[in-house]
């Protein structure tokens, strides 16, 4: 006989309690508590193939690592994103807000593949829709099998029958297995799920995508359970208004977190996008104030980007501060040092401030732009379209060294720039005749006036 039992979940982190309370104590929020009803099954039937297997201790000296059995996408941020290809064996989560393209950017490398099987599941659309994806995209692929499906049990009956080369699951919110009672979508459904997947990644060596939607504070739904029990974590962003989307690895076992893929959304799917600079700068024929380019880098990738800024007299009392793409304690912190150590009076003026491309940037070295951006709208005088700034503030003003300021200047000067302003610790090992871009060195903010106005 099956036994049952009554469980309560935060929906929002995951913590359980025998019985129902109003606050949640692990992450503090109200009303997220949730009754769901766990039974207890025997072993249903993969789960006895998989039980069956042992595994048995080798020394670390006999186990082979082979770099060259990462499988390779065609899809180069993809690559590069998850450290180099996809690693056997691995379960990849792919979060991201509905709409902003997840499903597509699988299919499109379900359909790459042209020598291996892959399955895609899908518990969110018909067969006949990603039929229709597929035509817009304009690929096709004999291996690619589409499976509408969301009872796990099910899902390995068939992949025990097709024998898939590479999985992908759309979504783990639509999947759910019978050894558990509660409703598709929550808490212990996705961590039972997940971690049935998990076991047989690791078990037949077959990666395994997990795609997952995200609340609308931009956590993952059935979150932090999910997030230990994968190997790599991918979000999904930008603004679905624009063009642009980013994926961003925030775990990864086997490569570097940080790492960015950037793809354009366009009429047939999601374009790989190789020289970001180049798109990321609205080259003008004339000169605004306000605007101002930093050199940054994204893992290891540097790019140039454009920050605008906006001040004006407050219309009200109270100075308005926003912010698209940077972080607006850091803009406030900025906005403390430029009054203070530089007597700007902007304490009763509103300030935006908007990185273009709907990125967010969390790099400190485009803080050196954003005071450039700022000064310059505040003084309505435009900053030169040929420089450009790589440098972080500190809090007494001084301007602090950042990392691969090289990889900075190069890209800079790639793209024809005539100088780059850096914090003046930044220079020791420089050889600055290398480039033909002329790089200034500064110490404090004060200085960055006297070479801008
Ligand atoms: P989708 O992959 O369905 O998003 P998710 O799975 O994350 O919910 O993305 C759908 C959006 O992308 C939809 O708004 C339409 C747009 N889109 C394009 O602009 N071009 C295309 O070629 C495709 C396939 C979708
Ligand atoms: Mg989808």
């Amino acid at each position: 006989m099956a036994k049952s039992r009554v469980v309560y979940y935060c929906q929002n982190c995951g913590a359980q309690a025998s019985k129902w309370i109003g606050k949640c104590p692990s992450c503090g929020e109200w009303n997220t508590y949730v009754e769901e009803i766990i039974r207890k099954e025997h072993p249903s039937e993969h789960r006895q193939i998989l039980a069956g297997r042992q595994s048995v201790p080798i020394k670390i000296s006999d186990i082979t690592s082979d770099p060259e059995s990462r499988i390779k996408t065609a899809d180069e941020e993809l690559n590069r994103v998850l450290g180099g290809g996809v690693v056997p064996g691995s379960l990849v989560l792919i979060g991201g807000e509905p709409g902003i393209g997840k499903s597509t950017l699988m299919l499109q490398i379900a359909l790459s593949f042209k020598k291996t099987n892959v399955l895609y599941v899908t518990g969110e659309e018909s067969q006949q829709q990603i039929k229709m994806r597929a035509e817009r995209i304009g690929l096709n692929n004999q291996n690619c099998y589409i499976l509408p499906e969301t009872n796990t049990q099910n899902i390995f009956k068939h992949i025990s029958e097709l024998n898939p080369e590479i999985l992908i699951l759309d979504s783990v919110q639509t999947l759910y297995t019978d050894t558990i009672e509660s409703s598709a979508g929550s808490i212990s459904q996705i961590r039972e799920c997940a971690s049935e997947f998990q076991k047989f990644a690791k078990q037949t060596d077959i990666p395994v995508f997990l795609i997952g939607h995200i609340t609308k504070d931009g956590l993952l739904a059935g979150p932090k359970v999910l997030e230990h029990m994968v190997d790599t974590v991918l979000q999904f962003e930008g603004e679905r208004n624009y063009g642009y989307r980013i994926v961003r690895s925030i775990k990864n076992r086997f490569g570097s977190t940080s790492e960015l893929g950037i793809y354009e959304m366009k009429n047939s799917g999601l374009q790989e996008v190789p020289n970001p600079s180049e798109i990321l700068l609205s080259h003008r024929d004339e000169n605004f104030s306000g605007i101002a380019i930093a050199s940054m880098v994204e893992g290891i990738r540097p790019m140039l980007i454009e920050t605008q800024a906006l001040v004006s007299s407050s219309a009200y009392g109270t100075p308005q501060r926003s912010t698209t793409g940077f972080d607006i304690k850091r803009l406030n912190m900025l906005l403390a040092v430029l009054e203070k150590k530089s007597g700007f009076r902007i304490g009763a003026k509103d300030v935006f401030l908007n990185i273009t491309g709907g990125l967010k940037v969390y790099d400190p070295a485009i803080d050196l732009a954003v005071v450039a951006a700022i000064m310059s709208s505040n003084k309505d005088i435009p900053v030169d379209q040929n420089i450009c700034f790589a440098g972080e503030v500190g809090l007494s003003g001084e301007i602090r060294s950042v990392n691969r300021i090289e990889q900075r200047i190069s890209e800079a000067d790639k793209l024809g720039f005539d100088q780059i302003i850096v914090s003046k610790y930044n220079l020791k090992n420089i050889e600055k005749s290398k480039y033909h871009i002329e790089v200034i060195p500064i110490g404090k903010i004060t200085d960055l006036f006297k070479r801008l106005f």
